[in-house]
């Protein structure tokens, strides 16, 4: 039979993720990887969380069993709720401001399901998370590709794309702009408050939505805390946050917040794809952020990623640092820097060189959704030693050298 003609369109489109097949052979005998995107293992807090989900199963199975709401336990959100005063001095959420979802990944496909149509426009970072890329393209949007800088978004470069579709009468159908407002996934960078304001002040000009995306904004080892999007226009913007690096991404437990009536059409979408989040993940995770302060559990973690991040810094100085015109950004919390390199260099191609030297990164063509930039990377530094992080930067020199004098790029 043939299978690939009873697909979708979409189906037809869809690509397996790059970053899986390329990883693959992280697990090799001493590979030293940079490529793998998750929180280490070792900061979960599997004791606690061993001991509650004991006394749920015994004590609550009448729920942690149970099919819950769609909308999400009413116990973990009121435990969130408190969470964004304590923590954010946000006030106003309430229940209905909200929708428990099974990671921000399906929050990120239930807003694109839910806001975009096959000739919508959304504005999006250039480089993009992969995920966002994927879970938007399920409704085949035209995606402006914002240039992505060392503060966050080019707005003027966003300002003069709204102008175009204004001037061309298609301004209504640019429905948001998604933004990873700390810690870029993949650039590594922050949006500053200056950003935050211009941006609200350019979607309030030319009436669209904003959704920001935070799954590392807890996650900060330096600098000071910059407030929300969503603090600064909580009528505009769709916040989405999620447990996976606070607490443990085996949960699959993300959050929304935003309008009252764009999360009921939310909740709509998300009977239709799967009825309700966990119930027992979600009342662990209600129970444990009851129990415990989430973020004094979590501030030994952030200081680990900040001596490892700070030993990256040291080790790509040392050995790219005078590299003709590298670039690489400071993140100032998070799991990732970008790095990129002299023109010509093709980090996807270089990347079967990287393979034989046991040393791994993510080519950063991965990350775009027009012409990729191929001379950029994703480099991860939570799960790496501080010495392989020495060793794997060594490695990458190595690679670099040998790459460029095959191709004849002076470097
Ligand atoms: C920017 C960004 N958004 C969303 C997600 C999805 O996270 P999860 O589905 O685990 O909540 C990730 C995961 O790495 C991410 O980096």
């Amino acid at each position: 039979m043939n299978f690939e003609s009873k697909l979708s369109e979409v189906s037809k489109r869809i690509k397996s993720s790059i970053i899986r097949e390329l990883l693959k052979v992280a697990n090799n005998p001493g590979m030293i990887s940079f490529g793998g995107g998750v929180p280490d293992p070792d900061t979960f807090p599997r004791n606690k969380l061993a001991e509650i989900s004991k006394e749920i199963l015994e004590n609550e199975h009448r729920f942690v069993l149970q099919y819950g709401t769609t909308e999400g336990d009413v116990e973990l959100k009121k435990g969130y709720i408190n969470l964004l005063k304590k923590y954010d001095g946000i006030d106003w959420v309430k229940d209905e401001n909200m929708v428990i979802t099974v990671g921000s990944q399906q929050a990120l496909y239930l807003v694109g399901m839910t806001l975009l149509d096959k000739n919508s426009y959304c504005g999006v970072s250039r480089p993009i998370y992969l995920g966002a890329a994927s879970a938007f393209s399920q409704r085949a949007p035209k995606f402006i590709n914002i240039p992505l800088t060392k503060d966050g978004l080019d707005l003027e470069y966003l300002e003069r794309e709204l102008e175009k579709l204004y001037e061309i009468g298609e301004i209504d159908k640019f429905k948001f702009v998604y933004a990873i407002s700390n810690f870029h996934n993949p650039g590594g960078v922050t949006m500053n408050l200056e950003k935050r304001k211009k941006l609200v002040e350019l979607a309030e000009k030319y009436d669209f939505l904003i959704v920001e995306d935070d799954p590392y904004g807890a996650l900060r080892f330096e600098g000071n805390k910059v407030p929300s999007i969503y603090s600064l226009a909580p009528n505009r913007t769709i916040l989405l946050n999620t447990f996976s690096k606070v607490l443990a991404p085996g949960l699959r437990l993300g959050v929304i917040i935003g309008d009252e009536f764009l999360i009921r059409k939310i909740t709509m979408t998300k009977q239709a794809a799967d009825l309700c989040s966990p119930s027992l993940t979600q009342r662990l995770a209600a129970r444990y952020i009851q129990r415990y302060d989430l973020y004094d559990e979590i501030a030994p973690t952030i200081k680990l990623y900040g001596e490892k991040k700070d030993t990256m810094m040291k080790a790509i100085e040392e050995n790219l640092g005078d590299i003709k015109d590298i670039d690489w950004t400071r993140p100032e919390g998070g799991l990732f820097t970008w790095i990129t390199l002299p023109k010509g260099i093709d980090t996807m191609e270089m990347f079967e060189m990287a393979k034989m030297e046991k040393v791994l990164y993510i080519p950063g063509e991965a990350f775009y959704v027009d012409e990729p930039d191929r001379n950029t990377m994703r480099i991860s530094f939570c799960l790496p030693s501080h010495e392989e992080i020495h060793e794997g930067m060594r490695r990458l020199r190595r690679v670099i050298d040998k790459y460029a004098k095959e191709k004849g790029i002076e470097i």
